[in-house]
């Protein structure tokens, strides 16, 4: 496996940062009407960390509000009037950064891993800011995976309203009849819950298996391996070629790179409008 590979050269993603209060904020309680957030969550949303550090550091001491030490994570702070120092050095928001990866199986979606295990973050070039990965891609699955350090952008892409659609490619166990495709088009029960109509093709198959392209509009935990399950047959290999407008084309495995000026506003359009441009359809399954 190629580590830390990044493809040069392409054209770098700058923009104003946000810190912008989104609804899911003042639902979490973490966000007033004023604009003002908890500490733990202004200190995340200018990219200088996750979430989860922001309120390890708060917790340790190494974080100061107009140079008072707070150590409680959900103290109110005013984002653009407070100033944070973490270490002591003042917290400016970070440039947004998207990038996308071509996950290898066998590495996981952790920045660590309590088993030791190989984690996509070495993957990344060790000079970026702290980006998060853009939901996850099980251990044995491999394919695109975003990382970002815009929450409100990173939120936008995984909430399960946005309806953008997620492309396999799946090789399952055995032969896949059409009733059973039909079955993983109209949508079926999983555990929790049914899953939404999603588009589904057969694209080979012999006596031993069957590879479908199944496009979904969710992203709900292991979905599509509990979806091929429900229709009595297994995973062999789960692989992701798109995610809305994106697609590897040809990345090479375990190489990164950061998203063009043309593939965000794709992607922004998509999820403004509900549309891939590149195919000029509705997401499957949106307007349902
Ligand atoms: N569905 C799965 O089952 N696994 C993944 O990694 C992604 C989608």
């Amino acid at each position: 496996m190629r580590r830390r590979g990044v493809s040069a050269g392409l054209t770098p993603f700058q923009s104003a940062p946000t810190l912008r209060a989104t609804r899911r904020d003042a639902i979490l309680g973490t966000v007033t009407a004023s604009g003002k957030k908890t500490l733990d969550r202004a200190l995340s949303r200018t990219g200088a960390c996750s979430r989860s550090q922001a309120r390890e550091a708060i917790a340790a001491g190494r974080v100061q509000v107009n140079r008072r030490t707070v150590r409680d994570p959900d103290a109110w702070v005013e984002p653009g009037r407070d100033r944070l120092f973490l270490d002591g050095a003042p917290v400016r928001a970070q440039k947004k950064e998207v990038w996308m990866l071509h996950k290898p199986i066998g590495v996981v979606t952790t920045a660590r891993d309590e088993h030791g295990r190989d984690t996509v973050y070495a993957l990344l070039p060790p000079d970026l800011p702290w980006l998060a990965p853009v939901g996850r891609l099980d251990q044995d699955t491999s394919g695109l995976l975003l990382f970002t350090n815009d929450s409100d952008l990173a939120h936008a892409i995984t909430a399960p309203a946005s309806k953008l659609p997620k492309t396999y490619e799946v090789r399952c166990h055995g032969q896949v009849g059409d009733e059973a495709i039909a079955r993983l088009s109209h949508g079926l029960e999983l555990d929790d819950g049914p899953t939404l109509p999603a588009h589904v093709e057969r694209l080979a198959g012999d006596e031993r298996t069957t590879t479908l392209r199944i496009v979904i509009t969710e992203g709900r935990n292991r979905q599509v391996r509990r979806m091929v399950m429900a229709i009595g047959s297994r995973v062999v290999a789960l692989h992701r070629s798109r995610v809305g407008p994106l697609a590897l084309d040809n990345l090479d495995e375990g190489v990164c790179r950061r998203l063009t000026m043309a593939e965000l506003s794709a992607l922004r359009s998509a999820l403004a409008t509900g549309r891939d441009p590149r195919r000029g359809r509705t997401n499957p399954g949106r307007a349902r």
